[in-house]
């Protein structure tokens, strides 16, 4: 049985103990004694609970009592007038006597009519005379009147009571106080409701216009309940890194790059000095695309790279004396490596023709044929970056790398000499894993040959190099494989999770 709240309140407390009076009831529920009652009477009826009635006697003082309690009852008043005339000596003058104790109206009958009956004296032909001996102090309806004003239960005589009720100085009434106690079905109904009553965990609009809310039992607010993990969305780690490696090299005076995914083998390749029969550039390792040859490439730039690779370039430049076309150059592949946009740049097509100092940076996609690996995707970030000035050496490289790395948290790189066919000297970078201490390449850099920075038209130094933006993820997240940063591969909850300093 699903009850109204109100009665299952009065139900509840009812059943605290044996026996509860509505008052206790409405005390202990906060509702109002006739909510209770009205409620008590309703479980009557469906004979969950017994209601026990008691009448009792009330008893009050009347305006009129409560005035006598005040100035003393008019035949008191009489009696000490009289007392004060002398009237216990000789008989005096009831005009007197009654203007001596300030009577009026119809006081003046009820203190003749009370005087002579309660024995104060005796009145005779117009003249009052006191008893002595009479006591009004003593009186025991005066008594009564005062334990009364003073709100105490008079033990007082049935007799006294019926003077003081005849002289309309009190209020006899009866109240009645009820008793309830709960049935054996009442004690049911009270196990079922509790189990089966529904909490709302949310106020509707429907709870609200219907004024049904009243009704329904909330249900508590558990703080310390198990909340499901709610994830906002956040930045891809990846993005995080590349956005931080674009502030620290905008921070150290670079400028960005910008240029084509897919370009012609002449700014990937042919600009690096790369013969065109190396064998990175064989159709095993690199992404061909099937599209026509890229135009804009200017006939001088393709001139002086033809000829330094035929010949070389510089006085004591020699060149590879293999097969060289303009053909071949033009065509067009997916970068393996953002150099491309550096050839460009330096060159003077993708803007101005550049004065030293410059620098450029990038931090583009690149394009591999690899064989998928911890270490190796075959689509990834590189950091692109050159500095063209006069006189630059090896200390200047390393301290860029230094100063770069160092912002991320990394400051035991370490170089090794290596070969590109573009630079003279060339180093690989490393780092050191943070997770599993192994050594990772992550980047590859040098100062440009002659016969690179000749054929462009530039005739100072320039130190470049090409960094891994997924490798440096690697040791900044302790990602173990690269795989779980991106690609189809990605681990989830480890880019949810992953945490970094910057
Ligand atoms: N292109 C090189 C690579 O992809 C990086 C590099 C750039 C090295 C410029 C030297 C100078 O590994």
């Amino acid at each position: 049985m699903r009850l109204p709240e109100r009665q299952l309140a009065v139900l509840e407390a009812a059943s605290a103990t044996d026996e509860r009076t509505i008052d206790e009831i409405a005390a202990e529920t906060g509702l109002k004694p006739e909510t209770v009652t009205g409620a008590a009477f309703d479980l009557r009826d469906e004979g969950l609970l017994s209601v026990v009635e008691t009448a009792a006697e009330t008893l009050g003082l009347t305006d009129e009592g409560r005035r006598y309690v005040d100035d003393a009852l008019p035949e008191t008043r009489l009696y000490r007038a009289g007392l004060a005339l002398d009237a216990d000596e000789a008989a005096v003058s009831m005009g007197r006597v009654i203007g001596e104790a300030g009577l009026d109206g119809p006081e003046v009958d009820i203190a003749l009519s009370n005087f002579a009956r309660k024995g104060f004296g005796t009145i005779d032909s117009g003249e009052l005379t006191v008893d002595p001996d009479a006591d009004p102090d003593a009186d025991p309806e005066a008594a009564a009147l005062a334990a009364l004003a003073d709100g105490d239960d008079p033990a007082v005589d049935e007799a006294v009571l019926d003077q003081l009720d005849s002289r309309g100085l009190v209020d006899r009434g009866e109240s009645v106080t009820r008793a309830v106690t709960l049935t054996d079905d009442g004690v049911d109904a009270l196990m079922t409701a509790v189990e089966t009553t529904e909490t709302v965990s949310q106020v509707t609009p429907e709870l609200l216009a219907s004024g049904e809310w009243r009704d329904v039992e909330f249900s508590e607010y558990n703080v310390e309940a198990d909340a499901p993990t709610t994830r906002g969305g956040r930045k891809h780690v990846l993005r995080r890194t590349a956005d931080r490696v674009k502030d620290v090299l905008v921070g150290m005076g670079f400028q960005e790059m910008e240029g084509p995914h897919a370009d012609s083998d002449f700014w990937i390749n042919d600009c690096l000095f790369m013969p065109q029969d190396h064998p990175a550039r064989t159709h095993w390792d690199r992404f061909a695309l099937d599209v026509p040859p890229m135009e804009g490439i200017p006939d001088e730039l393709m001139a002086r790279v033809e000829a330094a690779h035929r010949d070389g370039w510089g006085e004591d430049g020699d060149g590879y004396h293999s097969p060289w076309s303009q053909e071949f150059a033009r065509e067009v592949a997916l970068r393996g490596h953002t150099t491309s946009l550096s050839m460009r740049y330096l060159s003077g097509i993708a803007g101005a023709e550049l004065e030293p100092p410059q620098r450029y940076f990038s931090v583009e996609k690149v394009y591999r044929n690899d064989t998928l690996d911890p270490t190796h995707l075959l689509e990834f970030f590189q950091i692109e970056g050159w500095v063209m000035a006069e006189d630059l050496s090896v200390r200047d490289l390393m301290g860029t790398f230094e100063e770069f790395y160092r912002q991320f948290g990394i400051t035991d790189i370490r170089f090794k000499p290596h070969y590109n066919p573009y630079t003279e000297p060339s180093f690989e970078l490393f780092g050191e894993h943070p997770e599993t201490g192994e050594e990772i390449e992550i980047g590859n850099s040098g100062v440009f040959r002659e016969e690179v920075t000749g054929p462009l038209g530039v005739d100072c130094d320039v130190m470049a190099w090409g960094l891994a933006l997924e490798r440096l993820a690697m040791l900044t997240t302790g990602a173990e494989d690269i795989r779980d940063l991106h690609g189809t591969l990605a681990d989830i909850e480890f880019l949810r999770d992953a945490e970094v300093s910057y």
